[in-house]
C-alpha cells in the first residue's frame, strides 16, 4: 500500500427541493455550496511510525473513521491494510451540523485520499465506499449528499436513478442565513416518519408536493441557465415556496426560523425555505438581482 503526497479540495452541499421525499423515491435537487469546502492534505513521512492528525475538527472521528476502513478492509476484503505514517491536516469551513454537508464532505475527501491505496477504480466504487463512510455518522441516508459533493456541481437525485447532472452553470442569487439551531437530521427523519403514521394520507400528499417542488426547481435551473431568467425565477419562487409548505406540514419549521424567513422576505427575498433536514440549520434565500455562476 503505497501513501503518497495527496491533497483535495471538495465543496459543501445544500439542497433545492426534495429533502426527505426523496428517501421514498422523489428526486431531490442538490447543488454544491459556492463559498463552504473542505480542504484534505496528507504528508508522508516515513521516518516515523503513525498518522498526526491536524484538524480544527473532530480528529477522534477522523482517527476512527480510518480505523473502521481498516477493520472492514481486514474483515471484508481479507487484505491487510497499511495505517499511514505522516500528517494528515483537515481544514473545513461547512459548520457542523448545520445541513451544509460537512460529514459527507469528509467522506468524499478521505474517499479520494484512499482511492489510490484501496485501488477503489471508479465514480461507481468511490461512490459507494464514501457513502458506507458516511453511514458511520447518520445512520441511513439517501446517499444526495455523497452524490452531489462527489459531482461537484448541481444535479437531480432519486434513490433508484441515482445522479444525473443538470448541466447548469449560471444560477440566480441564492443566500443562506443560519437559524442557529441545530437539529440531528436521523430525528428531523423520526418526526416525519411519526407524522406519516399518523395522517399517512396527508403525508403521501405532502411527498407528492415535494416531488412536485422538485420538478419545478429543475425546470427553473434549466429556463434560468439558458437565459430565459424570468420564467427560471417565476418556477424557482414556486418551487421553494412549495418546498417550505411542506416543512411546514411536516412542523420542521421551529419559531426562530419562522422569524428569520419573516424577516428576509420583509428585505426583499422572493422565496425562503430550510435547506437540509429541517428543525433549524439553514435558510435559503432567493432574490431578484445579479446571478452567479455555479
Ligand atoms: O441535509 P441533510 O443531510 O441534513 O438531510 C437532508 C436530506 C434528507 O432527505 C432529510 C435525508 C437524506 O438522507 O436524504
Amino acid at each position: 500500500m503505497n501513501w503518497e503526497r495527496f491533497s483535495c479540495s471538495v465543496p459543501g452541499k445544500w439542497v433545492l427541493a426534495g429533502e426527505h421525499a426523496v428517501l421514498r423515491g422523489a428526486s431531490a435537487v442538490a447543488l454544491p455550496h459556492p463559498e463552504l469546502g473542505l480542504k484534505l492534505r496528507f504528508e508522508p513521512d516515513r521516518s516515523r511510525s503513525g498518522l498526526r492528525i491536524d484538524s480544527a475538527g473532530d480528529s477522534a472521528a477522523v482517527r476512527e473513521l480510518i480505523e473502521s476502513v481498516r477493520e472492514s478492509w481486514g474483515e471484508e476484503q481479507g487484505r491487510s491494510f497499511e495505517m499511514p505514517s505522516g500528517t494528515l491536516t483537515i481544514q473545513s469551513t461547512i459548520p457542523i451540523g448545520a445541513g451544509l454537508g460537512s460529514s459527507a464532505a469528509l467522506c468524499v475527501a478521505m474517499t479520494r485520499w484512499f482511492a489510490e491505496p484501496l485501488r477503489l477504480l471508479d465514480a461507481r466504487e468511490q461512490g459507494e465506499f464514501a457513502t458506507r463512510l458516511e453511514h458511520r455518522f447518520h445512520g441511513r441516508s439517501s446517499g444526495m449528499d455523497i452524490a452531489v459533493i462527489s459531482a461537484g456541481e448541481p444535479i437531480s437525485f432519486g434513490m433508484t436513478l441515482g445522479p444525473k447532472s443538470l448541466g447548469v452553470r449560471r444560477l440566480p442569487r441564492f443566500t443562506f442565513h443560519d437559524t442557529g439551531l441545530r437539529a440531528r437530521t436521523s430525528e428531523c427523519v423520526y418526526r416525519v416518519e411519526k407524522f406519516r403514521e399518523e395522517e399517512p394520507t396527508a403525508a403521501m400528499r405532502i411527498d407528492e408536493a415535494m416531488a412536485e417542488a422538485s420538478r419545478l426547481a429543475m425546470e427553473g435551473l434549466i429556463a434560468y441557465d439558458r437565459g430565459d431568467r424570468g420564467q427560471g425565477v417565476e418556477k424557482l419562487v414556486r418551487s421553494m415556496n412549495q418546498a417550505q409548505e411542506c416543512f411546514y406540514s411536516w412542523r420542521l419549521v421551529p419559531g426562530d426560523a419562522q422569524r428569520l424567513e419573516y424577516e428576509l422576505r420583509k428585505r426583499g427575498a422572493l422565496a425562503c425555505k430550510i435547506t437540509g433536514a429541517g428543525g433549524g440549520g439553514m435558510l435559503v434565500a432567493l432574490w431578484k438581482h445579479g446571478n452567479s455562476d455555479s
